[in-house]
């Protein structure tokens, strides 16, 4: 099953659309989801026979235009509408539990104008086990390109198996970015090291590493993009020719205690398509 959160804006359109063609693609029913959120408004909780208020009517239309246009995209699949009382960050992990993959909007109708990334967003992102796609408002054409960033680290490989999966039913070119950098060494400038080296190492890493994956995925065109640089910026730049940047939620550096790596963090804000969070088990 494919969760999808909604609250009228955009983003969540686009969310919809995404969440609806990869049930297609992926043979799954789609689950409808909006969080009613009655704490800005300090109401107290009536049942609902007694009192059917406006931020109920208004779920239902927000879930209604919601169903309306999963049925145009993919008249195919099983979709269903549920709201649900409580927070959209908590309804929206709680849905998560039992589902393949959770899609949201990169931003909502609230959080403040120059936010690249919702607050809710950020937080599905986060907390939740199953994929996670940030889907952006701006609709863009077809690239037929799925990027993937890998570091050298055991924690990507849920990344990569998503990526090619994703590769697969899309019939999409496969990108595989590794991006490396030397560490800065405050005292010690003139360490030697023969760049040419480091860069054939670093180049041989990855086609090691994407070889088992040649052999399930025959079909899948591969293109390495291994190369010296920050792998925000990287990552940024395959965005712009990809449909979805696939990442993994964290790497070898930073901490574990933390919710979301910085690589993944800036490839959230930064990136110009639909971004695919996958948490490592
Ligand atoms: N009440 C809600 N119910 C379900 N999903 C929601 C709700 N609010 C937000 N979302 C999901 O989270 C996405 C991002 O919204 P949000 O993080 O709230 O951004 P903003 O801070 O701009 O409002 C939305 O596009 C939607 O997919
Ligand atoms: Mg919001």
């Amino acid at each position: 099953m494919i969760v999808v959160g909604v609250d009228g804006s955009v983003a969540a359109r686009a969310a919809v659309e995404w969440a609806a063609n990869d049930a297609f693609r992926a043979h799954e029913p789609l689950r409808i989801v909006h969080a009613v959120d009655r704490t800005p408004y300090q109401v107290r909780r009536f049942p609902e026979e007694d009192l059917p208020d406006a931020l109920k009517r208004q779920g239902r239309r927000i879930l209604d235009e919601a169903l309306a246009l999963a049925h145009e995209r993919q008249p195919g699949v099983e979709a269903t509408t549920h709201d649900i009382e409580g927070s959209p960050a908590a309804v929206l992990r709680d849905q998560a539990q039992d589902a393949s993959e959770i899609v949201v909007g990169s931003r909502g109708l609230g959080g403040f104008r120059g936010a690249l990334l919702g607050s809710v967003s950020m937080h599905v992102a986060g907390h939740v086990t199953c994929p996670v796609v940030v889907v952006r408002a701006e609709h863009r054409p077809v690239r037929g390109q799925v990027a993937v960033g890998l570091d050298d680290s055991p924690q990507s490989e849920p990344a990569l198996d998503y990526a090619f999966r994703q590769a697969w039913v899309r019939g999409a070119t496969l990108r595989a970015v590794h991006a490396w950098q030397l560490p800065v060494h405050a005292f010690a400038p003139q360490i030697p090291y023969d760049m040419d080296d480091v860069r054939a190492a670093q180049h041989r890493a990855v086609v090691d590493r994407l070889e088992a994956y040649k052999q399930r995925y025959p079909e899948v065109k591969i293109v390495e993009d291994v190369q010296s640089a920050h792998p925000v910026d990287a990552l940024t730049e395959a965005s712009e020719e990809a449909d979805l940047l696939v990442v993994g939620s964290h790497g070898r550096g930073g901490l574990t205690s933390m919710l979301l790596g910085s690589v993944s963090r800036g490839a959230l804000h930064h990136a110009e398509c639909a971004v695919a969070v996958v948490r490592g088990t």
